[in-house]
């Protein structure tokens, strides 16, 4: 039997669950003249959802990530790939030779791949003006094409005042849907919501949570029902308490779960063990986050891990706790929910343990 639990990367078919309202949402802003933002923490299931979406809609769309884009003319070229690989290459070659700066395309024979260069010295901005502007010529009015621009936050770090010069073509385009994809945010909120920025109210903005308890109790149930003489209800209340049903960690305890259960049967301690490994596992990791904390963020991670309200503490200044909170939660270690909550259940644990708590 294989193991019927996934973490880590994009989910579709047996491994998603829910999400339909989500679904049939996007699906009904890709099929009007409006442009998606959707907002999460990290590990959410935005990509998942995303490309969930995509097959449905069957329509042409490329997906760039902006976190591994370094400047403009490497957002360039990536634009240019990701067009060949969906359009007519002899299509393609004919827009291109009227860019500013023509680049070189040439295909690997064996692998079918494209290659695609600019001159490193030709000027970055023009490029990418020129490959925004290419994708609402290759798409068509009866099947436009769908951009989806993941941690779109990043946008400013790609190239000083990059929003600006992108929302100058992107507002005048007829045939393409955007979707902003970002796990900041408040950098997100930054870019959309805040009336002097570019690109303020630029599509309908979406937030994703986390998946319904029922669904995830189901989906739990359904899988680990499969092992021998399991428990299985209590087992899944046990992971919902334990993950309050975050996506991404609530998938990897029960994979734990699951493999151990069935290499090594069912035992009393099935959860506490598997949370052992677990935590082994990000053992070295955990300690190197946790000493590069300085002493404020740590003392804040412990009244969270021991879920007291740090701004109701008055050992630190509440500006100096407000601070501290709002970096641990720009940096992901802390989110807030009802109440603020260390994002990663298995590091929770880990810092009870380290600190003898
Ligand atoms: N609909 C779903 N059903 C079940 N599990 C899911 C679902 N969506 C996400 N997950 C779990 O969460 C993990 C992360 O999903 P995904 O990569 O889509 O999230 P993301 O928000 O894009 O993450 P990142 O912030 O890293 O880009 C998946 O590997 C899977 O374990
Ligand atoms: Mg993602």
């Amino acid at each position: 039997m294989k193991n019927p639990f996934k973490f880590g990367s994009v989910v579709d078919d047996d491994f998603f669950t829910d999400r339909k309202h989500e679904l049939s949402y996007i699906c009904g802003i890709m099929d009007s003249e409006n442009h998606l933002i959707l907002i999460s923490p990290r590990r959410y299931g935005k990509s998942s959802l995303v490309l969930k979406s995509m097959k449905q809609i069957g329509r042409p769309y490329i997906m760039l990530n902006l976190q591994s884009i370094t400047d403009a003319n490497d957002f360039a070229t990536r634009i240019l790939k990701a067009v060949f690989k969906i359009y007519p290459k002899e299509k393609l070659k004919h827009l291109i030779a009227n860019f500013h700066f023509v680049p070189t395309v040439t295909s690997d024979l064996q692998t079918g791949n494209i290659e695609v260069s600019f001159n490193p010295s030709t000027n970055g901005n023009v490029m990418l003006e020129d490959a925004i502007m290419l994708l609402e010529k290759v798409s068509s009015a009866n099947k436009k094409l769908i951009v989806i621009l993941d941690e779109f936050q990043e946008i400013n770090n790609i190239g000083k005042g990059l929003d600006k010069k992108l929302r100058a073509i992107m507002q005048l385009q007829k045939n393409i849907n955007y979707i902003f994809l970002g796990s900041q945010e408040s950098m997100m909120e930054q870019i959309f919501e805040k009336k002097k920025s570019a690109f303020y109210h630029f599509g309908q903005m979406m937030r994703l949570n986390k998946i319904p308890q029922v669904d995830f109790e189901e989906y739990l149930s359904k899988r680990l029902s499969t092992l021998k003489n399991i428990e299985y209800k209590e087992l899944v209340s046990e992971i919902i308490k334990i993950t309050k049903c975050h996506p991404y960690y609530t998938q990897q305890l029960a994979f734990q779960i699951w493999d151990l259960a069935y290499r090594e049967g069912i035992t009393k301690n099935l959860i506490d063990e598997s949370i052992s490994r677990i935590l082994l596992l990000h053992d070295f990791d955990y300690e190197r986050i946790w000493i590069n904390f300085n002493n404020t963020d740590k003392k804040i991670l412990q009244m969270v891990c021991s879920d007291e309200n740090p701004l109701s503490n008055r050992q630190l200044p509440t500006s100096t706790t407000f601070s501290a909170l709002k970096r641990l939660m720009h940096n992901g270690y802390i989110i807030k929910d009802e109440k603020y909550e260390i994002e990663d259940p298995f590091f929770r644990r880990w810092i009870i343990n380290y600190n003898g708590q």
